[in-house]
């Protein structure tokens, strides 16, 4: 029987199944085929206009969806809020109600208020990506991050992963969660209580404060970084004490009895969360991880464009 994606929009990890995970997987498999060819391009999103409307910064899965429409043959158009009218006042509503009147078929949104896609996705008719929401989630990261589990140890079924550091103010903490659970994997979080929401336990996580327990017990480390740009007030004295005590580096990685796989999100801060040497180890799926993305957001778009 062919397998269909259960969702209209991608807005979170929470509302999907298993199946529509695996076949997210399943179709990034065919797709990162196609982008290892020498011609990369197939007509999958031909006719298909998609709007890529970031209200915050973004390096990786900005130009990651952008190169997965290119390579979809969509037509792309890219808002960027603080070049906009955003800047004078117009509504998010507003603002995106104008962008499709010129026959926009897709939203990819990025915004700083979590919440900001569902409440979106209640007001327009096309199909909305979240490209990470405030603090709340970030889907299309936990799908490559979970896919880049898979392809390094053969399955995400039955692993242990630790998500490490700041798990307070992480949209990708939160959608690696779910997703990982989804798939029957294991999770722990670790760092300063103080980064580490009260009620996390109650998503049937694993909680550890002291870092070289949880890197003896994963099978993966995803070091998480510091988002000073979302902390209000101090939740440790300083960097440098953070790195001392949460900072993984190749002292505390040689120090194991067993290899991990280490994975970051980036963007990477060099010596806070995690030293050069780690991240250009062979340890490091960082740049896999990136890789991934473009196939595993090809895959997102054609799945909702085929549903729609
Ligand atoms: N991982 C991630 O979301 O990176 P950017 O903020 O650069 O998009």
């Amino acid at each position: 029987m062919k397998k269909s994606f259960s969702q209209k929009h991608l807005l979170g990890i929470k509302d999907l199944s298993r199946d529509d995970i695996e076949l997210v997987f399943e179709t990034a498999d065919n797709f990162k085929t196609v982008i290892n060819r020498p011609i990369k391009k197939v007509p999958s999103l031909r006719d298909v206009t998609v709007a890529n409307i970031f209200f915050e910064n973004s390096t990786r899965t900005k130009i990651s969806f952008e190169l997965a429409q290119k390579r979809l043959s969509a037509d792309v158009v890219n808002f960027s809020a603080s070049a906009s009218s955003v800047s004078k006042g117009e509504t998010l509503i507003d603002t995106v109600k104008n962008i499709l009147s010129m026959k926009v078929d897709m939203v990819v949104m990025r915004h700083p208020s979590p919440g900001a896609c569902v409440f979106l996705s209640k007001h327009i008719d096309a199909s909305i990506i979240n490209a990470g929401d405030g603090t709340n989630e970030h889907p299309t990261q936990a799908l490559l991050d979970a896919y880049s589990i898979r392809e390094k140890l053969g399955s995400v079924k039955g692993k242990k992963v630790a998500i490490i550091g700041d798990i307070m103010h992480s949209r990708v903490a939160l959608s690696n969660i779910y997703c990982l659970q989804k798939l029957g994997a294991e999770v722990m979080v670790c760092g300063p209580t103080t980064l580490i929401p009260k009620h996390i336990g109650t998503l049937g996580v694993k909680v550890e404060s002291d870092l070289i327990k949880a890197l003896n017990w994963c099978d993966v480390a995803n070091m998480l970084r510091i988002q000073l740009e979302r902390q209000d007030i101090k939740y440790f004295p300083s960097l440098r004490e953070y790195s001392m005590l949460y900072g993984l580096n190749k002292e505390r990685l040689d120090s194991l009895k067993k290899d991990i796989v280490v994975m970051h999100p980036g963007p990477i801060n060099r010596g806070v969360e995690i030293t050069s040497d780690v991240a250009d180890s062979i340890h490091s799926i960082i740049l896999d991880q990136v890789e991934n993305g473009v196939a595993i957001r090809m895959a997102v778009m054609f799945l909702l464009a085929g549903r729609n």
